[in-house]
């Protein structure tokens, strides 16, 4: 993939990405321009690339009883969050800042559900008067707390409760959700009792069940596994009287980064609704909360070779991304191609691993990554469209990036890069 020797060379798994001529194309775009434009390290997007993949889940859920609500954390930038409220997706939210940011973009209130383990009072206040569509709730005393504060305001909060169905989802342990020694969710066996409870609080309104058992699953069968636990809830649930609307399976599936073969959007689709069909659920309302499939392998973050060194037993190539830009290979050990925007011949390639300016050995975006670099190089991260920017942080003093989103020969910058001022905004000097 390093070294196309065609002029026109496809990359397997990033359809809008290609090397023409000897450059790296994003779209119609030379990656290098942009890159020229705005600095690096520096995030692009496809606008197709997301089309395209948001196209999946919309073809896959076409004429059927189901629900897309994107799942803010993978990607919040506004103008990504414009894209799919334009494509009339709806939204999974975890805070009152992604509220805010779902409103600004143009996302319906009704269209939002709002996740996560520790919702803040001021945060369901802020959702209970956006108008959003669910809260799923994580806990017993969870819903004591929203039932008060909706009470508080004289309205109703539409409740599903988030059941943790003790499920495997062969993932990186730090993204496993289902299991019960996981944070998340109520435990299968009080799950009953949770909705009997939340069936009698004066201020809430018993709509659905949902779980989500992790994320970058490449396989159908723990969906599956998953899903016919929520259903044997479902039967006992409504079996003492409290009937639900909707059925939410979590996250959307996991992408190739490397070599991983996920089954296509409509393949894992069609089992589960299949496998609702089949236990007597066909029409129930069922909802995806997919983030990275949608938005992950149509973006990439430029970075620019900033110096070449070797140690005694290592090549490194210091560039001028980081683990505060890209914290994924840090903190999951993950694994993302790094590919050259201007292709050399090869004739100088060593193993590189590719390194930040952060002052900590695990600042890494790639290890022993064969590469033909000279300093001044760009090279591209690929896969960086989800958990990417979303996770970008301020460590060692560092801007955050800009972000652009390519659409055809166009380019739109969608945030500029951060400044000194904006590091420091805010901050206080002590007075003597
Ligand atoms: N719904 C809920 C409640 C979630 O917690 C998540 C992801 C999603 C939906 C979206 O799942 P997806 O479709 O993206 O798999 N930072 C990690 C990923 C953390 C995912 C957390 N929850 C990474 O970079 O791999």
């Amino acid at each position: 993939m390093s070294q196309p020797s065609a002029a026109f060379t496809e990359l397997p798994g990033h359809p809008h990405l290609a090397y023409r001529n000897g450059a790296l194309m994003v779209e119609a775009v030379p990656a290098a321009e942009p890159a020229r434009q705005f600095g690096t390290p520096l995030y692009v997007y496809s606008r197709a690339g997301i089309e395209q993949a948001a196209g999946a889940y919309q073809a896959a859920a076409q004429g059927k009883p189901v629900s897309l609500r994107y799942a803010v954390k993978a990607n919040s930038s506004l103008a990504v969050l414009q894209l799919l409220a334009h494509l009339g997706w709806g939204f999974d939210i975890v805070s009152g800042g992604e509220l805010a940011r779902v409103l600004a973009a143009g996302g319906e209130a009704s269209k939002v559900v709002f996740s996560g383990v520790g919702k803040l009072d001021a945060e369901m206040r802020a959702a209970l008067e956006a108008g959003v569509q669910c809260f799923n709730v994580e806990s017993q005393s969870e819903l004591r707390r929203l039932s008060r504060i909706a009470g508080e305001r004289g309205v109703v909060a539409p409740v599903s409760l988030r059941i943790n169905p003790d499920v495997d989802a062969k993932t990186h342990p730090y993204i496993s959700t289902g299991l019960k020694g996981n944070k998340f969710g109520i435990p299968q066996g009080l799950a009953r009792t949770a909705y009997t409870d939340a069936a009698l609080l004066p201020n809430l309104r018993v709509v659905g069940i949902d779980c989500h058992i992790g994320s970058q699953i490449t396989q159908i069968g723990p969906y599956l596994d998953a899903l016919d636990r929520i259903l044997d809830l479902v039967a006992d649930i409504e079996h003492h009287g409290v009937k639900l609307e909707h059925i939410d399976l979590g996250g959307g599936l996991g992408i190739r980064y490397a070599d991983e073969t996920p089954p296509s959007i409509a393949a894992w689709m069609g089992a589960l609704l299949e496998r609702l069909a089949q236990r007597g659920y066909g029409h129930r309302q069922v909802m995806f909360e997919p983030g990275r499939s949608v938005v992950g392998n149509a973006g990439l973050l430029l970075t620019e070779v900033v110096t070449l060194k070797s140690s005694l037993e290592r090549h490194f190539a210091v560039v001028d991304a980081a683990m505060n830009d890209l914290m994924r290979p840090a903190l999951y050990q993950a694994w993302q191609a790094i590919v050259p925007v201007q292709p050399r011949d090869g004739k100088h390639s060593l193993r590189y691993d590719v390194v930040g300016p952060v002052c900590e050995s695990g600042d890494w975006l790639g290890r022993e990554r064969e590469l033909d670099l000279r300093e001044g190089d760009l090279l591209a991260v690929l896969s960086a469209g989800a958990y990417g920017m979303a996770m970008a942080s301020n460590y060692n003093t560092r801007p955050r990036a800009a972000e652009v989103l390519v659409d055809g020969a166009r380019v739109h910058l969608i945030r500029e890069r951060e400044n000194l001022e904006h590091l420091v905004a805010g901050e206080q000097l002590l007075v003597f």
